[in-house]
């Protein structure tokens, strides 16, 4: 089965820095059984989508969707200006958003099933707190429970990124990925019959990205900081 191998740049490259980076990119020989999703700033999803959209396995996606459909919402961008654009995905409720910016889960939600609509997959993050390791399995099923409300989940990917792993370098460890990894699938496959795609995110890089795509629970990868440099990425990819 294929696992999917994400990039998130957050806010980071210029147009120029962008385009380098797909430059380089798109001469990467991609291995059959990886799907590439790549999420640069919206200004250059129109430019990613036309030069990897020969590519097999290689898509281009969003960092966030607007939470209206169309209409008087300065400086957003619908899910259906985003599907305009090329791109397959968008992320949604990563917990940048959720935590610097107050995005709660029924926002998450309303933004999941405009994707949805628009023909975006969603790529739905959840997660806990350092404070709420104890606590995480009720902490991630009230996320997942209110952003996933009303959704298919065959046409969503869902991603668990611990938030004291994202950009520190502390990787959550292996049992513990596979245990939330299989706490949510248990969850979601019993109410809805099948069984959800889940990625791993939090301080993947070249290093560890192996012994992590290696576990049989575990869909792919959500990389933030080790998907900035082209090479590195590319490790990761082949991991
Ligand atoms: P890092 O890979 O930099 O920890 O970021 C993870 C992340 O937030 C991806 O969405």
């Amino acid at each position: 089965m294929t696992k999917f191998i994400i990039a998130n740049y957050k806010m980071n490259k210029n147009f120029d820095e962008c385009m380098d980076y797909i430059n380089t990119f798109k001469n990467f020989r991609l291995p059959r059984e990886r799907t590439v999703v790549i999420c640069p700033p919206d200004y250059v999803l129109d430019n990613f989508a036309s030069v990897i959209h020969k590519k097999k396995n290689c898509f281009v996606g969003a960092q966030d969707s607007a939470i209206e459909r169309d209409g008087s919402m300065t400086g957003e961008l619908s899910a259906t200006m985003i599907k305009s654009t090329g791109a397959k995905y968008v992320i949604l409720g990563h917990s940048e958003r959720r935590n610097k910016l107050g995005e709660t889960s029924g926002e998450v939600n309303k933004k999941v099933k405009l994707a949805v609509e628009a023909g975006l997959v969603p790529i739905v993050c959840v997660g806990e707190k350092l404070e709420e390791t104890k606590k995480r399995k009720s902490v991630i099923l009230n996320q997942l429970k209110e952003s996933l409300k009303g959704v298919d989940i065959s046409k969503i990917i869902i991603a668990y990124e611990p938030i004291w792993a994202i950009g520190t370098g502390k990787t959550c460890d292996v049992k513990d990925i596979q245990f939330v990894h299989q706490y949510i699938k248990s969850k979601l496959s019993t109410k809805n019959n099948f069984e959800p795609v889940i990625v791993y995110g939090g301080s993947v890089k070249p290093s560890n990205a192996g012994e992590i795509l290696s576990l049989e629970c575990v869909d792919g990868v959500l990389v933030g900081g080790s998907s900035l440099d082209p090479y590195e990425f590319y490790k990761i990819v082949k991991s």
